[in-house]
């Protein structure tokens, strides 16, 4: 039966002040997926690596498998599907991590059965896989994996996804500290409810992001770079945020956050010097919290999940 192997990349979700609404993909780390068809219906994952069996091994549990159920119902299809899972991203990360693996299953299956569906189609599947793995469809992991570039989702219900251009020599720095954070939990602290001083402050920085990224206008990108609604709940869930924080502006980067629901951090940057710098020096200082870290630097990824083999 026929077999093909795709990556999806790590993403940030919020970038500060877009929650549930902006994300972008970077180059790497990526997830590798290999999905086989199979005379026998169903799903079965065959194997996982890379997340020292952590993650579970039935379908209905794990985000590729939700996803490629979901496909193989919503086209009919009498046949089944195996996966095997190489887990490049570190799990609660806040790099997207089940969205990654999600994506890179569902462009895998869409591929094998010549692809009846869109990108912007597969979102709702790999939607229904983020809530199984943390209790809500967020679409702003999924999105970016699966389209590339920098994402806004204007709507949840009707889905309506675009993309915004983005300056071509922006950069982005993560450095994952070597703690987990699970969204569920990182979602649960949040309150339901904002006042309406916030909400102007957040409007305005949301719009100024779009309006940012497009002119572009790099001051009014750092002066946007700013969340009164999730950031200051979750900061603390995070070693030395602040400090942090201000370290990445000191050494160049236009501003800093909490890559999705944390713990990592992430930066942009105008050119690759500042951006690498700047994820030195924070990694520097979470060796100083004696956490080990991993910094990644890549443009902004424009093309998304790809099929490799
Ligand atoms: N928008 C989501 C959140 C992203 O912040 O909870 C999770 O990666």
């Amino acid at each position: 039966m026929k077999s093909i192997k795709a990556l999806a990349p790590a993403t940030v979700a919020n970038v500060s002040c877009g929650f549930d609404i902006f994300g972008f993909a970077v180059e790497s780390p990526a997830d590798e997926v290999i999905v086989t068809l199979t005379e026998k219906p169903g799903v079965i994952i065959k194997e996982i690596t890379g997340d020292d069996g952590r993650l579970p091994l039935e379908a209905t549990r794990n985000t590729s498998g939700v996803a490629v159920e979901a496909f193989l119902k919503a086209i009919g299809s009498k046949l089944g599907a195996e996966i095997v899972l190489h887990k490049k991203l570190p799990l609660g990360s806040g790099m997207g991590s089940s969205a990654a693996s999600s994506v890179a299953a569902l462009i895998a299956i869409n591929h094998l059965y010549d692809n009846p569906y869109t990108r912007e189609h597969l979102l709702p599947f790999a939607m229904e896989a983020e809530r199984i793995a943390c209790g809500s469809a967020h679409a702003d992991n999924v999105a970016p994996s699966l389209l590339g570039g920098f994402v806004l989702i204007r709507s949840y219900a009707p889905l309506d996804v675009t993309k915004i251009p983005t300056p071509p020599g922006l950069y982005c720095t993560l450095v994952h500290p070597h703690m987990e954070l699970k969204t569920e939990d990182s979602r649960r602290v949040l309150k339901s409810t904002i006042p309406m001083k916030d909400a102007i402050t957040q409007w305005g920085n949301i719009a100024g992001m779009v309006v940012g990224l497009m002119k572009p206008d790099y001051g009014l990108i750092t002066r946007s770079l700013q969340d009164v609604i999730a950031e200051p709940i979750r900061a603390v869930l995070i070693p030395g945020f602040d400090a942090i924080k201000a370290t990445a502006i000191q050494h160049g980067a236009l501003g800093s956050g909490i890559s999705g629901s944390g713990p990592t951090i992430f930066c942009l940057s105008t050119d690759l010097e500042t951006a690498e710098k700047v994820g030195e020096e924070i990694q520097r200082q979470f060796v100083n919290m004696k956490l080990k870290s991993d910094v990644f630097v890549s443009k902004i990824n424009q093309t998304g999940a790809r099929i490799v083999e």
